[in-house]
């Protein structure tokens, strides 16, 4: 269509939270309804993006070292990945952005939101998600969800009960910040139950 400009979708929550399950039917929804559509995550999505993405992984690191790793890797994807597929008119889909630093490197590990702001200025000042999807679940669900999944934990998956507690309570307070952007979707329901939300909120912003 003349003149159709993508959106920038992004997705969010604790590890469990049904990020990844819900991504694919998302993005199958999209393309349903006539759209082109990119689908990538954080922090990753360039081959650079991905080897950055093994360290901030599995590598113990300062608190200030992985907030810049995980700008650095945001400044290739949005080279090489977002704003050219935007800028052709595409959707991205992306797994995890900005609030996720906010949540985790803020929220989880302590590191200044003054400090986050500067990193988010410098690396994009112009772009926002359109929309945020922000998965959210209590914590003992998500534990158990990622315990019955049987994968390898990463280094943010082995930290402290504490510390996921506070990744979503930072969570929580950008979505009442922002709760037009920031859709809180309940994903301790049944998988079903959250693609139905997730029908109505896609069918409503796709007007
Ligand atoms: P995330 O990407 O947010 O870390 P996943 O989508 O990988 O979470 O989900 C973690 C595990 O929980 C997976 O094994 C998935 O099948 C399961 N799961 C996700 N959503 C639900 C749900 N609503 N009800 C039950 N199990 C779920
Ligand atoms: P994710 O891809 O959701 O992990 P998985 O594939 O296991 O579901 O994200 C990897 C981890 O990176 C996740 O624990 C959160 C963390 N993360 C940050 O700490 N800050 C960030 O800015 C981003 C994008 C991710």
């Amino acid at each position: 269509m003349a003149g159709a400009k993508g959106k920038f979708i992004t997705l969010e929550g604790i590890d469990g939270a049904g990020k990844s399950t819900h991504h694919a039917w998302l993005v199958d929804e999209l393309l349903q309804r006539g759209k082109s559509v990119v689908q990538t995550r954080e922090p990753g999505g360039t081959p650079l993006g991905e080897k950055l993405r093994e360290l901030l992984l599995h590598e113990a690191m300062h608190l200030e070292t992985e907030a810049l790793l995980m700008f650095a890797a945001r400044r290739e994807h949005l080279a090489q990945v977002i704003e050219p597929a935007l800028a052709r008119g595409d959707w991205v889909v992306c797994d995890r952005f900005t609030d996720a630093s906010y949540a985790y490197q803020c929220g989880g590990r302590g590191l200044a939101w003054e400090k986050l702001q500067v990193l988010e200025r410098w690396v994009h000042p112009d772009l926002a998600p359109d929309l945020t999807l922000l998965f959210d679940v209590p914590l003992d669900v998500a534990q158990a969800r990622i315990t019955a999944a049987a994968r390898e934990a990463d280094r943010f998956e082995l930290e402290k009960t504490e510390f996921h507690a506070r990744v979503r309570a930072a969570y929580h307070m950008r979505a009442a910040a922002e709760p037009l952007r920031i859709q809180l979707i309940d994903g301790s329901q049944s998988i079903a139950e959250i693609k139905n939300k997730l029908e109505e909120t896609i069918a409503t912003f796709c007007i």
